[in-house]
């Protein structure tokens, strides 16, 4: 639960590192299975050629995620997986004949990554600003944060139709070159926005009608964050692509991974002609042996201290305390889901000015939270008990109250 500075602090870790120290930091069992597996096998060439332990933390990863979506692609980061899963896209509706649908919709606030097809897709602003306009092609939906869904606790009762933006899209540039949507289920480094109630299934009724292909980005939402595996079994809503990194390793080597459906998947191997190559996509880093053995020693520690359970056992006291902070006058908003919230500091001296000036005052002060502008990002490890939550909230409210 603790990082120590260079000062030899020890501060509470409120943010997972950035989401992805599920388990605590500095695993031993990870660093073994690591050390273990570079003596045996350093590298192993991913093209063409595999070694044991990438089908089988494809296997454990297909039992975290939802039935049917059981294809398993390994990269290196939660960017990679972004552009994987676009080109996992585009090679469908190629494979189908249908290679004229080239467009993502994507969403305002939308974080996907830093790499061009994330910077593409971004709906934040200066995630873009400097870089150019990107892949030509992606539309974006209306961001889901209303003004009265403030302070609102798990998904709010309304905002629903938002996800119409979909149909609007569809209808403007035409359905059929609509390639696939995608959103994170709940938007997370833009400040935790939760989808409104029947938003998420709304989205896949339209992606549905329309042979669009649903993409969740759970690179944040994934491995128990939302107190279920991913975010898709958390809202009950599943995708035909689904993109993860960060937790899957616990952090102790890069490694991001995307999976398919059957449909997808089976599309792309059978329009590729026998013995050939069905997907000219790879890096040479896929699956690397040392990324796998992290990933199993991982899968490991998610079934033996029963991670994801516990999230969601610790989540309504996680929310209780986080919520209660609302009291404060310098809190404008408090939204969250699962072990993972979001509170929104008023802002003074520009856009994120007292935000970057807060995080410095908690680490001083003996917590690291995750910053975003003048939004505060809330999501302890999962392995987290009641007396960390208690503390991380002491030294928000404390930190806050020096203003
Ligand atoms: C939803 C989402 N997608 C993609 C990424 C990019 O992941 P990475 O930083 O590993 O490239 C992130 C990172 O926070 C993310 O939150």
């Amino acid at each position: 639960m603790y990082m120590y500075s260079h000062e030899g602090e020890r501060i509470l870790d409120g943010s997972s590192g950035l989401f992805c120290c599920a388990a605590g930091h500095s695993r031993p069992e990870i660093a073994e299975a690591v050390y273990a597996q570079l003596k045996e096998a350093a590298y192993v060439p991913p093209f063409q050629l595999s070694q044991p332990l990438a089908f089988e933390l494809a296997r454990r990863v297909s039992q975290m995620t939802p039935a049917g979506l059981d294809h398993i692609f390994f990269v290196n980061s939660g960017s990679e997986s972004v552009d994987t899963a676009m080109k996992i896209a585009y090679a469908y509706h190629y494979s189908r004949g249908e290679g004229q649908r080239q467009r993502f919709v994507s969403r305002e606030r939308a974080y996907h990554g830093v790499n061009m097809a994330g910077v593409s897709l971004s709906g934040m602003i200066k995630n873009r600003q400097a870089f150019g306009p990107g892949i030509p092609g992606v539309v974006h939906m209306r961001h889901t944060w209303l003004p009265e869904n403030r302070f609102v606790r798990g998904q709010p009762d309304t905002g629903i139709e938002l996800a119409d933006d979909l149909e609007r899209v569809a209808m403007n540039y035409g359905p059929d070159t609509i390639a696939a949507c995608i959103v994170e289920p709940i938007a997370g480094s833009t400040g935790v926005l939760v989808p409104p109630k029947g938003y998420l299934e709304r989205l896949r009724e339209i992606c549905d009608v329309h042979g669009i292909l649903l993409i969740f980005d759970e690179v944040i939402c994934g491995f128990g964050r939302l107190g279920a595996p991913f975010g898709a079994q958390a809202f009950g809503v599943t995708p035909d692509v689904m993109t993860m990194a960060k937790a899957l390793t616990n952090a102790a080597q890069p490694m991001g991974a995307v999976a398919v459906s059957d449909k997808v998947h089976s599309t792309i191997l059978e329009a590729a002609p026998e013995g050939a190559v069905e997907f000219f996509h790879g890096y040479t880093y896929s699956a690397h042996p040392a990324a796998c053995a992290a990933g199993l020693a991982t899968m490991d520690l998610f079934e033996k201290e029963d991670l994801v359970a516990r999230a969601d056992a610790l989540s309504p006291y996680f929310l209780d305390q986080v919520f209660a902070l609302s009291d404060l006058e310098i809190i404008t908003d408090i939204r969250g889901y699962g072990l993972f919230a979001g509170i929104d500091i008023s802002p003074e001296g520009g856009p994120g000015v007292r935000g970057l000036d807060f995080q410095k005052r908690l680490y001083r002060n003996g917590l690291h939270i995750k910053m975003t502008g003048d939004a505060g990002l809330l999501a302890p490890p999962l392995i987290a008990e009641p007396k960390h939550v208690d503390r991380m909230c002491e030294i928000l409210r404390q930190t806050l109250l020096e203003y």
